[in-house]
């Protein structure tokens, strides 16, 4: 091995070292293996993916991090199923935050470490060092900067962010028509139901079991009459084995035979197809990288929705690391050991299994990309691509929906994820909050934990716990594990437990479901300029260190500050409340700012705070988004110290593709200052909106007593004034609408 020393190279952020990278470490660059060190400016450091990171702020006390694509459940420090070689540095002091992405697919360890001085050493075993720095003054401009580089995340489709009921384990469509009934009369609101591996003839892609679910199709129908959307998993393993086919179709498995004439299936490295085995037993792995590859795949998604009238809305790619459980999850067997690709001569330290090929496939196997070896971690982004263009093909008007569970750095561009295989636990309840933060800084802002957990039976009182932090995840999916160790796990549906819980889901629900509109602009946002929507509070309160390292509570964008209790029993919340004006968002009161407070939790509650400075938009919520979107508008304007506030509001179709560069959308500006608020249609282009009216407006935060209100120079009366600082303006006109610019005005005698 060559071994070098460099001399330092300085990163200036206004005038200031924001990183060196001092060559001044150990330099080395061989075929198998690179290592380097930085020196960082700063001990407060975020991100570094995909782990089960058990707290927020990077833990710098010599911690290694091996990254590398792998199945495997939620439960200790190592290795997930997505890869995120990047971690943004943050100096309070300096007031200066540097996003650092080291663009490279091999496996790797990260090393922390706090002395001399904070500093991150990388050993990766291939590839190139290929960094790329993002600077800027706050935690969002910088993830807006690393966005624009790595491609913006998608603007979700309206609809799924409406609540989702998930489970392995349906046994037929009698049982899920049953857990929809339910909830439905429950009035939990939903919007999306999923077919996992159930629903297929022995679990082979592109099939599905006509005994069990042979009515699955017109049922699927019928949700859809009743605006609940149906999304499908679809794992890439394709079956092979003949004892199974002979069931298909009589015996003819068309993406097999299809894929084997098209070449479509990854090869070892003496040219043979490349076995493993998942859910369908052996299977053959499409090489997604190969664009080959993609034209079969649309192919057999396009034939699966036209031949089956199996007509789902979205596709969920599993297995995606890819996963291979051949002989006990020993891959080893298979693959030959004494090639350096599966045995390389530094194997990063904390990956599980302590082998590159446990669980996953041989690194010496080739694809169109390259090597397995260098590729491996890049499986899932590159079938999260091919997926996303087969929903364009049978959707060409639409935002494809694709929720995958391997990521890579730039996937959120085709898919959204969700944070994997947890446990229905109250700890794993906790985690997903750091997990959800992490992947917004990784530019997915429509991430979310299995709400209520996936492995294990959960309580009813941790469910409930997590159905209400669940509630704020961007992507709000209830999903439930099979069985385990022989055991089947009950049905975690909100509707499946008593009546309190049922209550208290509901309420949390149609709380998400008011929210929508604040909740779809921030995804906007995301999506035109890389912001963030679930925030952590150092996005917000950078110079203020406490808010460092806080990962049990979070931010929607900048002005809603969510404070769940994360333990079955607790009743009472240990809640940071920072900088501002801050209100109850219930009720209004103001608390304390710039202190923790201890916040009595009754079991049916989840904190919420708004802060002053800012205008929510919202909506009278129903049980599905499309209802939702019938009824009118509400504003909640948040005062500040100046007696100020703004917002926004974006407002499409919900569904049309590319509505940002069509120009189909509303976006419509609120500011208040001096006892008024202006309503300010900055651009109409959604010209059928279901609904444009703004019936409420409520003001927290109001100077003094209210005695008098006018709308457009127009006297009104219906209006409450309550503690003497909170307004709420009932507007009766029904043609006051966000189409037309308004000057509202609250005055004192
Ligand atoms: C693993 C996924 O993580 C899980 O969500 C899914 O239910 C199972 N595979 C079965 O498809």
């Amino acid at each position: 091995m060559k071994q070098t020393s460099f001399p330092t190279f300085y990163i200036k952020h206004k005038g200031v070292n924001v990183l060196s990278i001092p060559f001044d470490s150990a330099f080395v660059y061989d075929e198998q293996f690179l290592q380097m060190t930085a020196r960082l400016n700063s001990s407060t450091n975020y991100g570094f993916g995909e782990h089960n990171h058990k707290q927020l702020l990077l833990d710098m006390n010599y911690k290694t991090w091996s990254i590398f694509a792998r199945d495997v459940g939620v439960v200790d420090e190592w290795n997930l199923y997505g890869v995120h070689p990047y971690f943004m540095s943050v100096n309070s002091m300096a007031k200066s935050v540097i996003g650092t992405l080291l663009l490279n697919s091999n496996a790797m360890d990260v090393h922390m470490q706090p002395a001399p001085y904070p500093s991150v050493t990388y050993r990766v075993i291939g590839g190139l060092f290929k960094f790329y720095f993002t600077i800027g003054d706050t935690p969002d401009e910088v993830t807006q900067h690393y966005t624009e580089l790595i491609g913006r995340p998608i603007l979700p489709p309206y609809w799924s962010l409406g609540f989702q009921l998930s489970r392995w384990g349906y046994s037929d469509t009698d049982h899920l028509k049953e857990v929809v009934r339910r909830n439905k009369e429950a009035g939990i609101p939903l919007d999306v139901v999923y077919g996992d591996i159930d629903y297929m003839l022995h679990k082979f892609a592109f099939t599905y079991d006509k005994q069990n679910f042979g009515d699955l199709p017109d049922y699927v129908k019928e949700l859809q009459a009743n605006h609940t959307h149906y999304v499908i998993i679809l794992d890439p393993g394709i079956g092979i084995e003949k004892e199974k086919i002979k069931d298909i179709n009589n015996g003819t498995y068309k993406a097999l035979e299809e894929g084997k004439d098209m070449d479509v299936f990854i090869r070892s490295e003496d040219g043979t197809r490349l076995v493993g085995e998942v859910w369908p037993g052996l299977v053959y792995y499409p090489d997604f990288t190969n664009p080959i590859t993609t034209t079969w795949w649309k192919s057999q998604i396009l034939d699966f929705y036209n031949n089956t009238g199996f007509h789902f809305d979205g596709l969920w790619v599993d297995m995606n690391e890819p996963s291979n459980f051949r002989e006990g999850n020993k891959a080893e067997e298979e693959c030959d050991m004494e090639s350096r690709w599966n045995s390389p001569p530094y194997i990063p330290e904390n990956l599980l299994g302590n082998s590159l090929v446990d669980k996953t496939i041989c690194m010496d196997s080739v694809q169109h990309w390259g090597k397995h070896y260098d590729v491996h971690s890049l499986y899932g982004h590159s079938m999260a691509i091919s997926t996303y263009r087969a929903l364009q093909q049978i959707f060409p008007d639409k935002r494809p929906f694709v929720l995958s569970r391997s990521t890579f750095a730039g996937t959120s561009k085709y898919a959204i994820h969700w944070l994997g295989d947890n446990q229905s636990k109250p700890g794993h309840m906790t985690w997903s909050i750091v997990g959800m933060l992490e992947f917004s800084l990784f530019g997915f802002p429509m991430t979310g934990a299995d709400i209520c957990g996936f492995w294990f039976n959960a309580t009813e009182s941790m469910c409930q716990r997590w159905t209400q932090v669940g509630a704020f995840y961007p992507f709000a999916r209830n999903h439930n594990g099979g069985n385990y160790g022989g055991t089947t796990h009950v049905d975690q549906d909100p509707a499946n437990f008593g009546p309190d819980m049922i209550a208290s889901s509901r309420n949390v629900l149609l709380t998400r479901y008011k929210l929508l509109p604040y909740l779809y602009t921030l995804m906007y946002r995301a999506s035109e300029r890389g912001s963030t929507v679930a925030r952590p509070l150092f996005f917000e309160f950078m110079d203020d260190d406490i808010t460092h390292d806080i990962g049990k509570q979070f931010l929607w964008g900048p002005a809603l500050l969510i404070s769940p209790c994360l333990e079955e029993d607790c009743e009472k919340v240990e809640a940071y409340i920072p900088e501002g004006i801050w209100y109850d968002y219930y009720g209004g009161e103001k608390i304390e700012s710039r202190r923790w407070h201890t916040i009595l939790t009754p079991e049916n509650q989840i904190n919420l705070h708004v802060r002053g400075g800012h205008v929510i938009p919202w909506q009278h919520p129903a049980d599905n988004t499309h209802n939702s979107k019938l009824h009118p508008y509400g504003l909640l304007v948040a005062l500040d110290y100046k007696k100020e506030a703004i917002g926004e509001l974006y407002i499409d179709d919900g569904e049309s593709a590319d509505p940002i560069e069509r120009g189909t959308y509303d976006l419509v500006s609120f500011i208040s200052t001096s006892g008024k608020l202006q309503i300010i249609a900055e651009y109409l282009g959604y010209k059928s909106a279901p609904n444009s009216r703004i019936d409420t407006i409520e003001i927290y935060g109001v100077e003094r007593r209210v005695s008098g209100v006018e709308i457009d120079e127009g006297t009104i009366t219906n209006f409450t004034v309550k503690q003497d600082e909170i307004l709420t303006i009932k507007v009766e006109d029904s043609s006051f609408t966000y189409l037309t610019n308004h000057t509202i005005r609250w005055f004192s005698n």
